[in-house]
């Protein structure tokens, strides 16, 4: 009898504990829950539905910060004829859009070409498949090379980056042809 006590007795402070212990873990569980809810809410500032731009911005952001300061040159009327503003945004856009492939210096050694067959074009050394005046390199970056990676532009960039472009190649390579006066006249101002 003192013995069936004793159980009924343990039983209920075994269960005791056991709820003591369910409750502790409980308040703490929503403590904690009430704690990252304060956080996510208050200090953090809140989940932010644009937070996947933010990751872009900041990882495209050494790709800006490297390219040279953008040249002005809503001023120039004629993008084909040579000039030093043009070659210097040039160089601006090289970097950004071309140097991965064709190098920094444009020597054809840039890291996303090395895997590349046919390879980038080394442009100072120049050996043109499809012409190095400016007419036949604005035909290039109108629209690539047939057989390789070399895209066409004329979508992304516009016209007068392309010619910038174009004068920057021209700045940097040994093996450049001028065009005839006349055809450029005829010819570039209606190029897209
Ligand atoms: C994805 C890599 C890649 C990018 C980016 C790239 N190119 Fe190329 N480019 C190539 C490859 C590859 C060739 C060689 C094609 C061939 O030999 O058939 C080439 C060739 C050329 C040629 C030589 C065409 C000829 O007649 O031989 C010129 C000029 C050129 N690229 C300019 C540019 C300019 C300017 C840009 C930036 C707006 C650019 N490329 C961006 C890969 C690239």
């Amino acid at each position: 009898m003192a013995n069936t006590t004793g159980d009924a007795g343990m039983r209920e402070k075994t269960q005791g504990d056991h709820n003591a212990g369910g409750m502790v873990a409980f308040v703490i569980s929503m403590a904690v829950t009430f704690a990252c809810f304060i956080y996510v809410v208050f200090l953090s500032g809140g989940v932010d539905l644009k937070e996947v731009k933010s990751v872009e911005a900041a990882t495209a952001a050494p790709v800006v910060a490297a390219a040279p300061v953008k040249v002005d040159i809503s001023d120039i009327k004629e993008p084909w004829l040579p000039n030093e503003k043009m070659v210097a945004h040039g160089q601006a856009i090289f970097k950004t859009n071309c140097a991965m492939c064709h190098g920094e210096k444009g020597m054809g050694d840039g890291v996303a070409g090395a895997s590349l067959n046919p390879k980038p074009r080394d442009l100072v050394e120049g050996k043109w498949k499809q012409g190095g005046s400016a007419l036949q390199l604005f035909a290039t970056l109108q629209t690539g090379v047939k057989g390789s990676s070399m895209q066409g532009y004329q979508a992304s960039l516009p016209a007068a980056d392309r010619w910038a472009l174009v004068q920057f190649i021209h700045s940097i390579t040994q093996n450049k042809t001028a065009d005839s006066e006349a055809d450029l006249k005829a010819k570039a101002p209606g190029l897209k």
